[in-house]
């Protein structure tokens, strides 16, 4: 499938950003999507904005971040999106996710995205304690069953600062190329 837009419109992704721990990376993504050829807006969770460098991440993108939702009558920041890509995924947020509940701006994009059949990837990044939860894994069970893409995981120990060395931004668009006809 190609991602229908006019010649001149480059193809909009949207990067959702959770509240972890690589999470102040994400313009890596961001320059590595613009790089082939995506306009990207970032949509961070309330918590997850607390990690990024905001103003860095405009920059870089030319849009405003989302976090919260917009009052009724105002225009709409973003443009819609023709893929999303979910990194990093926090537990929280794919059990959410995978529930369908809809209480940050975040999960109700991702929430809709699933009906309006937008293609989406999810890169989760958490520790193996809470890997181990039941729940977890009937969650990625229910994203994958809807369409979702998910990326490897590399679980850090719960005390540890974590595997960021080991998390492949780019590993979001190698998974979203073949669904929407752009380069990985
Ligand atoms: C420094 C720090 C690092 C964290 N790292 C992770 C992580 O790697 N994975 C994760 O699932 N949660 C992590 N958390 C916990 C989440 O931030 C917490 O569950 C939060 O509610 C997630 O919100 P969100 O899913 O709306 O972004 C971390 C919290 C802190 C303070």
């Amino acid at each position: 499938m190609t991602v229908p837009t006019a010649p001149d419109k480059k193809p909009f992704l949207y990067v959702v950003v959770c509240a972890s721990g690589v999470a102040p990376g994400v313009g890596e993504l961001v320059t590595a999507a613009q790089e082939a050829n995506w306009d990207v807006g970032v949509v961070a969770t309330p918590r997850g904005l607390g990690f990024i460098d905001a103003e860095a991440v405009e920059a870089l993108t030319g849009y405003p971040i989302r976090s919260a939702w917009r009052s009724p009558g105002e225009p709409r920041p973003l443009p819609p999106p023709d893929a999303i890509a979910v990194a990093p995924a926090t537990f929280n947020t794919i059990n959410k996710w995978a529930a369908g509940i809809s209480d940050t701006l975040a999960l109700g994009i991702l929430c809709e995205a699933y009906g309006m059949g937008v293609p989406t990837v999810a890169l989760p990044y958490l520790n193996s304690a809470q890997a181990a939860h039941p729940a977890y894994r009937q969650s990625l069970d229910r994203l994958r069953s809807m369409g979702v893409l998910i990326g490897s995981s590399a679980h850090h120990p719960p005390t540890a600062d974590g595997a960021a060395d080991r998390f492949r931004w780019e590993e979001a668009l190698e998974l979203l190329a073949p669904v929407v006809g752009t380069a990985g």
